[in-house]
C-alpha cells in the first residue's frame, strides 16, 4: 500500500500538524510504502521571503527526522527537487474545470485572509493532485481541512482516466477524526496563520507562557465543568491515555478544578512528551551536510518512482512523438 502526505514549510510545525498529520505519517512507516513531502512549490504560493522558505524547509526536514521519519524505510523529499510535479501538474491542468477549482474552500478563505488572489494560489489543488497522482497512492492521510482538495484529485485523476485511458490509481483519503481538529491556545483551529499555535520544539519558557494563555472559560473554581466545550482539555487528552482522560473529565464535572493546575501539568507534559525528540534534533541542526545528503537521496529515489508515472503520462497526452 502507498501512503503519501505532504506538509508545506510555510511556518513552524505546530501541534496540530504534529497531532493531525505528522504522527501518523511516521507511525506509516510500519504499514506500507510511506511518501513524505516538504511541498515547498506550494508553500511559495503564500510566501515571498525566500529567506525564510529557506530555512523553513531546512526545520520541516530536521524536524521529521528527529520524530522518527526514516529516510531508509520511506521515501522523504523536498518537492522543488523532483521537477516532474510541476510537469505532470500541467498536464492535470488542462483537463481540471476552472469550476472544480472555484469551489476550493481553501482558496476562498485565503483570499478573504487577505492572501493575493494569484494563478499559483489558486491551481494550487492541480499541483497537490499531481504530487498524489504522480506516485500511484493509494491513501492520502490529512486533516479535516485537506478533504476538499484529495477529493479534487479524484475528480481530476477520473477525468485524466477517462480522456487519456488508465494512467492514474484513484487514492482514497483518510481523516483522523479523533484529532480532526487541534485547537489553538485562542479556542479556534490551532494554525501557523492565526497565530494561536504551540511550537512542537518551543523552549520551556515560552511553551508555559503559551500553555498559560491557553483560553477557558470564566466558570467559578467551585463550579461544574464541561470538559467538551474546554480547548484546554483537548489539548491536554492528546497527551494523556483514556485513564487520565477519564479521571480529568471528573475532576472538570465534580466542581473544585482549577484550569491553572490543568494547564501547568499540561505545560509539563507536552514538554516531556517531546524531551527525546528535541535532543536528536539538536544533533541533526549540527551536520547540515549529512542533513542536506538525506535530502538528496531521497529525491533521487522518488524520482525513479515518478518517472514510471510520467512517461505513461507523456505517452498518455501525446508528448513522445517519436516512433
Ligand atoms: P496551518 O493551518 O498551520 O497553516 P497547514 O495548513 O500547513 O497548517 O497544515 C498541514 C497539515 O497539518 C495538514 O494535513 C493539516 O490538515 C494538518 N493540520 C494543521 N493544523 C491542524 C490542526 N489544528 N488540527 C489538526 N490538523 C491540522
Ligand atoms: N495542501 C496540503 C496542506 O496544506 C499540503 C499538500 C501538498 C499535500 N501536496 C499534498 C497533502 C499531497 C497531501 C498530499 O496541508
Amino acid at each position: 500500500m502507498r501512503i503519501l502526505s505532504g506538509i508545506q514549510p510555510s511556518g513552524t510545525l505546530h501541534l496540530g500538524n504534529y497531532f493531525g498529520m505528522m504522527r501518523r505519517m511516521i507511525a506509516y512507516q510500519e504499514r506500507g510504502e510511506l511518501f513524505c513531502i516538504l511541498v515547498n512549490l506550494h508553500a511559495l504560493t503564500s510566501l515571498f521571503d525566500s529567506e525564510r522558505l529557506r530555512s523553513n524547509t531546512l526545520d520541516a526536514a530536521l524536524h521529521f527526522l528527529a520524530l522518527g521519519l526514516d529516510p531508509e524505510r520511506c521515501y522523504f523529499w523536498v518537492q522543488s527537487d523532483v521537477p516532474e510535479h510541476t510537469e505532470l501538474a500541467w498536464y492535470l491542468s488542462n483537463i481540471t474545470p476552472i469550476g472544480l477549482l472555484q469551489r476550493a474552500h481553501s482558496y476562498k478563505d485565503k483570499i478573504a485572509r487577505g492572501l493575493p488572489a494569484n494563478a499559483g494560489l489558486f491551481t494550487y489543488p492541480v499541483l497537490m493532485a499531481a504530487d498524489i497522482l504522480l506516485f500511484q497512492s493509494d491513501v492520502v492521510p490529512v486533516g479535516k481541512d485537506q478533504k476538499q482538495h484529495v477529493e479534487m484529485t479524484r475528480d481530476i485523476a477520473i477525468r485524466f482516466n477517462s480522456t487519456y485511458g488508465e494512467v492514474f490509481k484513484i487514492p482514497d483519503v483518510e481523516v483522523e477524526e479523533a484529532v480532526a481538529v487541534v485547537p489553538g491556545i485562542d479556542g479556534r483551529k490551532m494554525s501557523k496563520s492565526y497565530g494561536n499555535y504551540i511550537d512542537i520544539f518551543e523552549d520551556k519558557e515560552s511553551l508555559k507562557k503559551k500553555v498559560m494563555s491557553i483560553v477557558t472559560d470564566s466558570t467559578p473554581v467551585e463550579m461544574p465543568k464541561d470538559p467538551d466545550m474546554c480547548s484546554l482539555f483537548a489539548l491536554f487528552k492528546l497527551f494523556a491515555d483514556e485513564e487520565e482522560t477519564i479521571a480529568l473529565a471528573q475532576r472538570y464535572r465534580a466542581g473544585g478544578l482549577k484550569y491553572s493546575e490543568v494547564k501547568s501539568e499540561l505545560a509539563e507534559r507536552i514538554w516531556n512528551y517531546f524531551a527525546p525528540y528535541r535532543e536528536k534534533r539538536a544533533a541533526l541542526a549540527e551536520n547540515p551536510d549529512r542533513v542536506a545528503e538525506i535530502m538528496r537521496m531521497g529525491a533521487e529515489k522518488a524520482r525513479a518512482v515518478g518517472l514510471e508515472t510520467i512517461k505513461a503520462v507523456r505517452q498518455a497526452v501525446g508528448m513522445s512523438y517519436t516512433p
